[in-house]
């Protein structure tokens, strides 16, 4: 498996769930938001492909889609990405430059993967992982092996719990729309990393923001994928540039 540099990673849900499907397929359904855009009117034989591949090529740009309110039709290319409508049907995909890490993507239930660079605001990171039967734990993790975040399944209590950890473990966040979890389930978790918080969806519903708790976005290097009981494992793993 290799990937030559001009072809597009279109984090699209056929592609992180298969790492060589990189055909510039469907995009992301949904509306996106982002920051710093520059628009511009796309002549009516400029296929739309030509502006999501612009993007692909730009190490700046994180997020590109077409406009057609109006009867033109605009290239929009965005620095970040600021919010997510997946049952919005205005602009209808996106289409997210980045990449799927490929290192140890393999069978071992726990997964740690390096995040070259850490996080910074405006990213999105995508990734797909089976449930533990008992507790499901993903870290953001810093590389002094605090936990800027954690989500934690706990599938027994029916909890997702969200905390941090800075030498110990702060308050719980606990909120949810739903719980309706199984062991061996895979869901898709979409976060948005956002100025203030983490904004958190779940099989393309949204589920909770999580405040910041260090700013040092940029020390986190690690996600972390573990669990309790019977094997999950982290399926895939996507993050834009
Ligand atoms: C673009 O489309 C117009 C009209 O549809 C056509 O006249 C023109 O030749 C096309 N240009 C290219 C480069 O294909
Ligand atoms: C869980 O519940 C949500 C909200 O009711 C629903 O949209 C979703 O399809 C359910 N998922 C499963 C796996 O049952």
């Amino acid at each position: 498996m290799y990937f030559t540099p001009w072809l597009p990673m279109l984090a699209t849900v056929t592609l992180i769930s298969g790492q060589c499907d990189v055909t510039p397929s469907a995009g992301i359904a949904g509306q996106v938001s982002g920051t710093v855009c520059l628009e511009y009117q796309l002549s009516t034989n400029m296929t739309a492909i030509k502006c999501i591949l612009q993007c692909f090529l730009e190490e700046e740009c994180r997020v590109a889609y077409i406009d057609s309110d109006g009867g033109l039709t605009r290239c929009v290319k965005c620095q970040g990405i600021q919010s997510i409508e997946f049952t919005s049907a205005v602009h209808e995909k996106f289409y997210l430059h980045g990449e799927v890490l490929t290192e140890n993507l393999v069978t071992a239930p726990q997964q740690k993967l390096f995040i070259a660079g850490g996080l910074a605001v405006g990213q999105v990171v995508i990734l797909k992982g089976v449930l533990w039967s008992q507790r499901t734990f993903i870290l953001f993790t810093l590389t002094n092996n605090n936990y800027a975040f954690l989500i934690e399944f706990r599938l027994y209590s029916a909890a997702i719990v969200r905390n941090a950890k800075f030498g110990y473990w702060g308050h719980e966040e606990r909120s949810k729309p739903h719980f309706n979890f199984t062991a061996g389930q895979e869901v898709e978790i979409v976060c948005i990393v956002g100025q203030e918080e983490y904004v958190v969806f779940m099989d393309k519903l949204f589920f909770f923001t999580f405040r910041h708790r260090t700013l040092d976005l940029g020390a986190i290097n690690y996600l972390e994928y573990a669990g309790t009981g019977t094997a999950g494992s982290l399926s895939s793993f996507f993050i834009t540039s």
